[in-house]
């Protein structure tokens, strides 16, 4: 992070092992927060003894070196490479050792919640991906693993750390590790908290506690978290047939945290938004999150812990197969059709817009300057949709044989991409090589669906003629066409499903595939469930839209059929052309119909995004005009309004869910679908619904909503200062106040409005939730980011400047609101591309934002 480093990129192809193993390490921690001294004690040995090799340590900035001693003898003046710690290999023996090592760090002082540091009076630490050489100088790679021994010694009443406790007397508690692990997976807690406990037998027997720390006066909201902690630890077991390995799993909710959650040995930490949850402060929404993120970081104990990745560049071993499992899950407790349409939209919003922007990069990357910037949706949500693919080509039972021979071969070992592969090859005898450039490059494919039609005496033949096309991406021109299961069905005019679903395996650049012995033409479901990842684009017409909205089987594709139609009215209003009524009349008829889930009504009852829209008109070579496309979105909410402005304010009053607040699926659908009917009816009505249901809203859900609603109809005031009264002190509501003045707010204010805010005392923004509400809901606002008048791009890298000299993780992740720039016109791209020039000649930029900034000017 220092300035006078020039960048220095990491690659994939100069792996090599490192040449020492590590057979335990020792740490003794004396927590002050001015000054914590950590002793290790690493025991180490040359991987091979014939080899003389330099033993080279990672360290960080913060680090005040004390001592250094091997077997007990002092090293003076051990050599140091910029932030590195070199022994020569002539110092070193041809036997087993001990290196110890002590060091002074100063948590009060990182802002950057990386390493060792402090959150409201708590110690806590954050080592993925390379937080760790901040705390001591170790061989800080994922390669290197060890069980640990960790002392704490503090006068705070909670010490934690990985593993089982061993040890606990008045100011020290011990800790041990048994299980090997890479140094990204320790973690450190002390503080002043307070717990819930529950305990849990696995079905092997094994008495697991349960117990989740949050701060006094936090715990009534602590249950949901442990009631979803305890559906991940079942669901893992029922299966993929995994057990938890330790005596007790701690969760420690912190309020100053990077990501979401980290999944530490034993030893989760989470994001405090993403444990804390009360019908009156969390949203359905941030229900299912908690649940998901908890299932998530449990999951990881499998696959991420015990498995563990080679190097960083196999991040999507871990991630991509974690957020597919967290996937699963959600699927298996709540809607399985819903969910996959949430994950598709979310795909969507933040995948492919990486994907088609100067930020694009493989699900593997094979180069990086700063790894915390490939924690992306790439990495995440498209490393999990190529192991659907995989699922969906292997057959589920192949999928279930080839997980236990991958927990099977690599437990405890640190893993690649090509020994995940290999397993799949292994069970299956197939050949991966093809698919696996969906790991290897970048972009998303366009797919071309052409239909032949031909009539005959004995049946009709259809023939679907497929092309695909990978655009270009930074550092790769040409891509090989890709393995692509196209899944397909048949439906017949009457509506009738006369071809159930069916998985076209394409390969080639071109290929075709013919069914035979049709009695009528049929109407061609495409790519159901979303079966690839892909842009598809086919000739169809409105008429068969609404057909498929209709009758489609496959409810996503029947959902998609609908967003189409949106879609087809939008692009043609944005770009000034009468849109045809279908998509009005065909949304009427599915809000209508009783026999569809609720939440899957309220799906198809929400109109694309402003940022869809713009994608799609950028994809298909027009510009994108943010107010234009605004003005359309609004205008076409209207009409559907207006249509069926009787029967949404029949769905509004039905909705209602009477008795206690329950976040599960069923209730939380109906306030979904609810809630979809009062944006509409906001339109028309001025604002009256959301105003009475502000007042009289038991639950956080319908109260934001109604929120935004009256945002966006100018008389929110008095209900934001309702919402401010009582919940001035709750840092999460206070979050939810931030964001949604800056989301909701007129295009042509909102850079205005966030300033204002940005003034506020309590804009605590180093907290990265408080800059993430603020400087996240302007990127969310379309029109309000690229205002024509440059003030959001300005506003933006205004704080993001400030911000990187605090936190530079904080600072490069929120610069991706300008990962869009290149498709808009002229006038913005100037004035964006002036706001990342000023980023980059900023002094003293962080390797963080420096290497985003750099990407997307490029
Ligand atoms: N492994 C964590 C998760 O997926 C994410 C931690 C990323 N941290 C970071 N600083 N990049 O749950
Ligand atoms: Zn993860």
């Amino acid at each position: 992070m220092s300035p006078t480093t020039a960048p220095i990129a990491q690659y994939l192809a100069d792996y090599r092992p490192y040449p020492f193993l590590l057979d335990l390490t020792e740490l003794r921690f004396d927590l002050a927060p001015r000054g914590t001294r950590v002793q290790s004690a690493l025991h180490l040995r040359p991987r091979d003894p014939a080899a003389a090799e330099d033993l080279v340590l990672d360290g960080g900035a913060g680090l005040r070196l004390i001592g250094l001693a091997l077997d007990g003898t002092a090293i003076p003046a051990p050599r140091r490479e910029g932030e590195r710690l070199v022994i020569a290999a002539a110092d070193l023996p041809a036997r087993p050792f001990v290196l110890s090592c002590e060091v002074e760090i100063d948590p009060d002082a990182n802002t950057a919640f990386e390493g060792l540091y402090l959150s409201g009076g708590m110690f806590c630490t954050q080592c993925e991906a390379e937080g760790f050489r901040h705390i001591t100088f170790y061989p800080d790679r994922p390669d290197v693993m060890a069980p640990f021994r960790v002392t704490i010694r503090s006068d705070l009443p909670v010490l934690l750390s990985n593993g089982n406790p061993v040890r606990r007397e008045a100011g020290l508690a011990e800790w041990h590790d048994p299980w090997p692990k890479p140094a990204y997976l320790f973690a450190l807690v002390a503080g002043d908290l307070v717990v819930i406990s529950d305990r849990y037998t696995t079905a092997s027997g094994r008495a697991v506690d349960l117990n989740v720390w949050v701060r006094p006066g936090d715990q009534d909201r602590a249950g949901y978290a442990m009631e979803s902690l305890v559906r991940a630890m079942r669901w893992d077991e029922e299966v993929y047939g995994r057990e938890y390995d330790l005596d007790v799993f701690n969760i420690v909710a912190v309020d100053d945290f990077n990501m979401g959650a980290m999944e530490n040995k034993g030893l989760n930490i989470f994001n405090s938004k993403l444990v804390l949850a009360s019908p009156e402060t969390a949203t359905d929404a941030d229900y299912e999150r908690i649940e998901a993120v908890i299932a998530h970081e449990y999951f990881h104990n499998w696959t991420g812990n015990r498995i563990t990745c080679r190097d960083w560049f196999q991040l999507c071993l871990k991630e991509g197969l974690t957020v597919f499992r967290d996937q699963q899950f959600t699927s298996d407790l709540r809607s399985a059709p819903v969910k996959r349409i949430e994950d598709v939209r979310a795909l969507r919003a933040r995948q492919f817009r990486e994907d088609q922007g100067p930020l694009a990069h493989p699900v593997r990357p094979d180069r990086y300057e700063e790894i915390n910037n490939f924690y992306t949706a790439t990495v995440y949500e498209k490393g999990a949709e190529v192991i659907g693919m995989l699922r969906r080509l292997v057959g589920d039972a192949a999928y279930a044989r080839a997980l236990d021979l991958y927990f099977d071969r690599h437990d405890g070992e640190a893993a690649t991409i090509e020994d995940w592969l290999r397993v799949f090859e292994d069970t299956t005898g197939r050949d991966l090589a093809q698919f696996k450039r969906w790991y290897t490059d970048a972009g998303t494919p366009h797919l071309e669906m052409t239909e032949i039609w031909e009539a005959g005496s004995d049946g009709g033949r259809l023939t679907l003629d497929f092309r695909q096309h990978t655009p270009p991406t930074p550092g790769q021109d040409d891509k090989p066409p890709r393995v692509i299961p196209i899944a397909v069905g048949l439906i017949g005019p009457n509506g009738d499903e006369v071809a159930g679903t069916r998985t076209l395996e394409m390969t080639e650049a071109r290929q075709s595939f013919t069914f035979e012995g049709l009695g009528a033409r049929p109407v061609v479901s495409a790519l159901r469930g979303f079966s690839a990842p892909v842009i598809l684009s086919r000739q169809i017409d409105d008429a068969t839209r609404a057909f498929l909205l209709a009758h489609d089987t496959d409810p996503f594709a029947r959902w998609e059929a609908g967003r189409d139609l949106a879609i087809s009215a939008l692009l043609a209003a944005a770009q000034g052309r009468a849109a045809a009524g279908d998509h009005v009349e065909a949304i009427g008829r599915l809000a209508a119909d009783e026999a569809a889930d609720p939440a899957f009504r309220a799906l198809c009852l929400t109109l694309p995004g402003e940022e869809e829209i713009a994608a799609r008109l950028a994809a298909g070579g027009a510009v994108p005009d943010p107010d234009a496309i605004h003005a359309a979105r609004e205008d076409l909410a209207r009409q559907v309004a207006e249509a069926h402005a009787a029967l949404l304010s029949d769905l509004y009053d039905a909705m209602a869910v009477p008795g206690a607040y329950s976040p599960d699926a069923g209730p939380a659908g109906r306030r979904a679908l609810r809630i979809a009917a009062l944006g509409l009816l906001t339109r028309i009505d001025g604002g009256d619904r959301a105003e009475v249901l502000f007042g009289t809203a038991g639950n956080m859900t319908e109260r934001m909503a109604a929120l935004s609603c009256l945002i966006r109809r100018g008389r929110g005031q008095a209900a934001l200062a309702a919402l401010r009264d009582r919940f001035a002190d709750n840092r999460l509501v206070m979050d939810k106040w931030f964001s949604v003045q800056v989301t909701a707010a007129p295009p042509d204010r909102a850079a205005a409005i966030a300033r204002d805010l940005a003034e506020r005392p309590d804009f605590d923004w180093k907290n990265p939730n408080r800059f993430r509400a603020l400087l996240g809901g302007l990127a969310a606002n379309h029109a309000g980011f690229h205002a024509a008048d440059g003030a959001g791009y300005d506003f933006t890298a205004d704080w993001l400047m400030r911000m990187d000299a605090a936190n530079p993780q904080i600072a490069a992740r929120m610069s991706t609101a300008f990962e869009t720039w290149p498709r808009y016109d002229a006038a913005r791209r100037g004035l964006a591309q002036a706001a990342l020039r000023r980023m980059a000649a900023m002094e003293g930029i962080s390797r963080n934002l420096r290497e985003m900034v750099s990407r997307m000017i490029a």
